[in-house]
Order: C-alpha cells, then sequence, then structure tokens
C-alpha cells in the first residue's frame, strides 16, 4: 500500500508539473488565445479553470522533464510510447498536441487528467486522459473541485456533458456547474454529487446524445433518489447545449430554463409512457412492463409511493396491485 501511495504521489507531481506547463504556453500561444476570445471567455475564467495551451511539437514535455524516459510518463498518460517500425527501439510522443487543455482536478485540487481540444475541425475534437491510478472516469466529474462553493450557495449543481459547458455557464453565472465528460452519469457519480447537495440539476445537450444520456442519469438517480433529494432534467432545443444555448439567449432565459426543469418523477412518467398507447390495455400493460425495472431500482419512499399512484392512476390498475406485481420492497418497519 506505501508503495501505491508512493506511486500516486509520484504521478500528482508530474501532473502538476505538466498543468503548470499548459498554463504557462497558453501565454505565448495567440491563436489559443483568440480560440477562447472567440469562445466568449476571459482570462479571469481560464486562470479559475487554470486552462492551458499543449504547443504542436512531438516532445515538448521534454523541457518540463529532463528524463523523458521516466515510465511516470506513461503511466500519467501524458506520453505514448510506440515501437518503430524496425523494432529497434522505442519512439516516444507527447499525448497533446497543439490543444487547448482543460485540466480535470479532484476534489482536492491536485490534477488527475486534461481534455485537449483541438481548435480548428478534426478528430477527436476533445482528446482525454487515459484511465490512470488517479483518474477513474466513472468517479470524476470536471469542474466539482472550482464549483464547490459555488453549488452550497446556490444550493444546487447543474450536470452537464462537456467542459465547454461548464465554463461557459461559470462564465455567465452559473458556477454550480459540472461535467461527466463525455461518459454516462454513473450511480458512483449520483451519489458524489448528493454528497455536495440535496438539488441535482441534468443540462445535457438537446440532441438524441444528450436525451439518451438523461435516459441513463435517470437509472443512476433511481437508488439514490428519495424524499429529501430534488432531482431534475433540463430539456433544450435540439441545436443546443448548454454553452451555446446560453450565449445565444443568455443568463435570464437560461435562469428560466432552470427554474422549468421537469422534476424526475415527471421524467420517469414520460419514459415509461413512451408510445404506449394508455386507451388500450395493451399500452398500459407496456407502461407498466417499461416502468418495472426503474421501481424495483427505487428504494422505499415516498418518492416512490408518488409515481407508483401516477403510474397505477395511468394504467387503471389498484396502487396495491401494482405493488404486488412488481414484489416491490416494502418499508422497514419501525
Ligand atoms: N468528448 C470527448 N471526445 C470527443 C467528443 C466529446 O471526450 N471526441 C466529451 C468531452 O468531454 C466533451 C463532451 O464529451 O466536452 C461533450 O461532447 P460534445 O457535445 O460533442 O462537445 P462540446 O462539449 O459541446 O464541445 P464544444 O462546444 O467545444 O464543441
Ligand atoms: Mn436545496
Ligand atoms: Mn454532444
Ligand atoms: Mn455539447
Ligand atoms: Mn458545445
Amino acid at each position: 500500500r506505501a508503495e501505491v501511495q508512493a506511486k500516486s504521489l509520484a504521478l500528482s507531481e508530474v501532473m502538476t508539473k505538466a498543468g503548470e506547463y499548459y498554463k504557462q504556453q497558453l501565454r505565448h500561444a495567440p491563436p489559443a488565445i483568440a480560440y477562447l476570445k472567440k469562445r466568449g471567455l476571459t482570462g479571469e475564467i481560464a486562470a479559475r479553470f487554470a486552462l492551458g495551451f499543449a504547443p504542436d511539437a512531438w516532445d515538448s514535455l521534454r523541457s518540463v522533464y529532463p528524463d523523458y524516459a521516466a515510465p511516470e510518463l506513461v503511466e500519467a498518460g501524458l506520453v505514448i510510447d510506440k515501437s518503430d517500425e524496425e523494432g529497434a527501439g522505442r519512439k516516444r510522443y507527447d499525448r497533446f498536441r497543439d490543444r487547448v487543455m482543460f485540466p480535470i482536478r479532484n476534489t482536492k485540487g491536485q490534477i488527475i487528467g486534461f481534455g485537449g481540444r483541438i481548435m480548428e475541425q478534426g478528430e477527436p475534437k476533445y482528446l482525454n486522459s487515459p484511465e490512470t491510478p488517479l483518474f477513474q472516469k466513472g468517479f470524476e466529474l470536471y469542474g466539482l473541485f472550482e464549483a464547490r462553493q459555488a453549488i452550497r450557495d446556490a444550493g444546487y449543481v447543474l450536470v452537464t456533458e462537456g467542459y465547454m459547458d461548464v465554463v461557459a455557464l461559470a462564465q455567465m453565472g452559473f458556477p454550480q456547474a459540472v461535467a461527466t465528460l463525455g461518459t454516462a452519469c454513473t450511480p458512483t457519480h449520483v451519489q458524489k454529487l448528493l454528497r455536495q447537495t440535496d438539488h441535482v440539476i441534468f443540462s445535457f445537450d438537446g440532441d438524441a446524445a444528450g436525451r439518451r444520456a438523461a435516459r441513463r442519469a435517470l437509472e443512476a438517480c433511481l437508488p439514490h433518489a428519495n424524499d429529501d433529494k430534488f432531482i431534475k432534467f433540463l430539456f433544450l432545443p435540439p441545436e443546443h447545449d448548454p454553452d451555446s444555448y446560453i450565449r445565444e439567449f443568455g443568463a435570464d432565459a437560461f435562469e428560466q430554463q432552470v427554474r422549468d426543469a421537469m422534476p424526475l418523477s415527471q421524467f420517469f412518467m414520460r419514459e415509461v409512457i413512451g408510445v404506449n398507447d394508455l386507451n388500450s390495455a395493451e399500452g398500459r400493460a407496456k407502461t407498466q412492463f417499461d416502468a418495472k425495472p426503474l421501481l424495483q431500482a427505487m428504494q422505499a419512499s415516498g418518492l416512490r409511493l408518488q409515481i407508483v399512484r401516477n403510474l397505477a392512476q395511468q394504467t387503471m390498475t389498484a396502487p396495491a396491485e401494482i405493488e404486488a406485481l412488481f414484489e416491490l420492497s416494502q418499508p422497514v418497519a419501525r
């Protein structure tokens, strides 16, 4: 265990140094500064998120780490080893080149990974650190370190998909935002969020991928949803994400979206009804069928009871029949 700790410490130092270097490089990169300005960001926000720039070179990290051959650089995900064609040796190069860099920090503020955005068109648009001993994607939320106090002040957290959503929302007066970084929102993410606040608002992109992400988030929330949690879903027009929406319509319009966000119970019903026809026995049965695994994932709670009652009413069934049919756990007697 001491060995693992020493290793993590070494990796953590490597990441800190890289973050400092990329941040420093941004000052000497007018095109990167122009890119951030074009996206509406000020120097203050860039500093708050410690944004940086990875130069357009294969081995710029050599100037940071004199021992560019050190194994920690690969373990940290900062360089990539590739066998050369002759097999005579290994070629090593920087993972991040010519990209605007977003450091991902843990709740202690230590850099554990990076996302790098290409400034022109090109693939991939974002390049992320691989999973390392420091960085597990299903666990970390981009921006949580920066947002913690703001989440307390606002009384809620906004959960978005991307780096730019978090940074743009902070720029526009919503510093209480974090991002799941393209991966699905996991139950671990939800637990982590609910340790910070009792009020979570998911605000994914309006496109089909964003709507799928909202469905996944609903499923991730169900085991943790109960009577003193407020979980909501904000649905933007299909062509927008939080960044583009707040830029186009402004902070007041976004605030209105936050106020109008759909409570979990309502999203739940919308999802299970789907395209089912509640005027037919088959449609009502199918709705119950689709609701069953979701209700089974919930703890016995007043909220679950409310959803059961609503479902019962809509599907012309008695609540007790639904509870029996679904074999729902009963509250523990006190
Ligand atoms: N993502 C990624 N790799 C990609 C595309 C996306 O890791 N090739 C992740 C990033 O974390 C990104 C998030 O998924 O922030 C959402 O993707 P997308 O909506 O496509 O990007 P935006 O965040 O909207 O980025 P931008 O506004 O800069 O285009
Ligand atoms: Mn609250
Ligand atoms: Mn998207
Ligand atoms: Mn997006
Ligand atoms: Mn975007």
